[in-house]
């Protein structure tokens, strides 16, 4: 079975192809750089950027697969959630394939492509827990098959990868800002700077980060003489520091959550052994070894994407697709894109269980 997988949801234009002996026949994303300038994606922009790469990508993609569109079995697009302009381009690609090529159509949770993509690189079993760490998303689930999640908490408010964007924002370091944090924070002090950890009384899995946010704005204001964040001149020492600080804070945070919900997992399904992190967050390597570091504690088996399959890609698509295909699980071409589509629609809500933010 050959699946070819097309991603369009944010600022990614991309296409994979993989086959179900978990191999990558072809692999193709263009980040659009347009953005840059702005701070951050401007959907109008982004779906134009779509429009204009994306033949030219599915062309790429084919090519280094040494493929035709008529050797796919199946032709899987990320239909939502994410910026409507451009999941209805990579979704009307994908029908148009379909329709050509008298192929089906498999519509997938670009969450969904994020959460499964490491059982393409690793052995993971169902059920795992999954911490899943994006741009537009942070929550904890366990995953029991495609389309079927559990979801144990969620951000009551920003992201993680949203925190980080932000906070390199406020530090001018550019955009996207996770990565540049993670630079930094090689050079800084974990603990110069001591940040809140939001929501540790709340009892439930849920997380936050506005707060946090807002205390690395008040650190930097201070080292301004009229306390405007404008006029702050911090030193590259200063500046690292805070990254360090407050990329520590973040992990500790979701660290801290990630605890209650083993607990929660191991008493659900004693039998599930697998920890897994997932998102554009999940490319960064502390947080990966902090992780690993609890998995090890808590006797579980931590698994993770490798980092170039953390940020958005065609090849989770695929791979999601891929599982889908294997149960039949197909859709019909007039499925409409989804801007808004909670992984855990599903599953019963469960007493406890997060349910703040779709
Ligand atoms: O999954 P993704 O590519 O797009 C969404 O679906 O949102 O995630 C992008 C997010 C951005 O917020 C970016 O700053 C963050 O992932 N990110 C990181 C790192 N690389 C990307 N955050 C922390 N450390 C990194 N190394
Ligand atoms: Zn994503």
């Amino acid at each position: 079975m050959i699946v070819l997988g097309i991603e369009s949801s944010c600022d990614e234009t991309a296409a994979a192809i993989v086959n179900d002996k978990r191999e990558i026949l072809g692999d193709c994303v263009l980040t659009q750089l347009e953005h840059k300038i702005y701070g951050g994606v401007v959907p109008e922009i982004a779906a134009r950027a779509h429009l204009d790469h994306i033949e030219d990508i599915l062309e790429e993609t084919f090519k280094q697969a040494g493929l035709r569109p008529q050797d796919v079995d199946a032709v899987a697009a990320a239909a939502g959630p994410g910026l409507i302009g451009g999941v209805v381009v990579g979704v009307m690609a994908a029908k148009a394939l379909c329709l050509a090529l008298n192929k089906p159509f498999i519509a997938v949770n670009h969450l969904e492509g994020h959460a499964l993509a490491a059982r393409l690189t690793s052995e993971v079993n169902y059920p795992y827990l999954l911490l899943l760490v994006s741009g537009g998303h942070c929550q904890i689930l366990i995953v029991k098959g495609s389309g079927d999640f559990e979801r144990l908490g969620t951000t009551i408010d920003d992201a993680a990868g949203e925190a980080f964007d932000k906070v390199a924002k406020m530090l001018n370091l550019g955009y996207p800002g996770g990565p540049m944090i993670e630079k930094m924070a090689e050079l800084g002090d974990e603990n110069r700077f001591v940040l809140p950890r939001p929501l540790q009384n709340s009892g439930d899995c849920n997380l936050s980060f506005s707060g946090l946010k807002t205390a690395v704005r008040k650190i930097i204001e201070s080292y301004a003489a009229d306390g405007s964040i404008e006029h702050t001149i911090l030193s590259k020492q200063d500046t690292a520091d805070v990254c360090a600080s407050f990329q520590k804070a973040v992990t500790e945070s979701l660290l801290y959550k990630l605890k209650k919900a083993i607990f929660i997992f191991r008493s659900k399904y004693p039998q599930g052994r697998d920890l897994v992190v997932a998102g554009g967050v999940a490319a960064n390597t502390y947080l990966r070894g902090r992780l690993q570091q609890l998995a090890e504690t808590e006797g579980l088996i931590f698994s993770a994407p490798p980092i170039r399959l953390c940020t958005d890609n065609g090849v989770m698509i695929a791979w999601a697709g891929m599982e889908r295909a294997l149960k039949g699980m197909y859709n019909d071409l007039d499925f409409k894109p989804r801007p808004r589509w909670p992984l855990d629609e599903n599953a019963p809500k469960a007493a406890g269980a997060g349910g703040v933010k779709a």
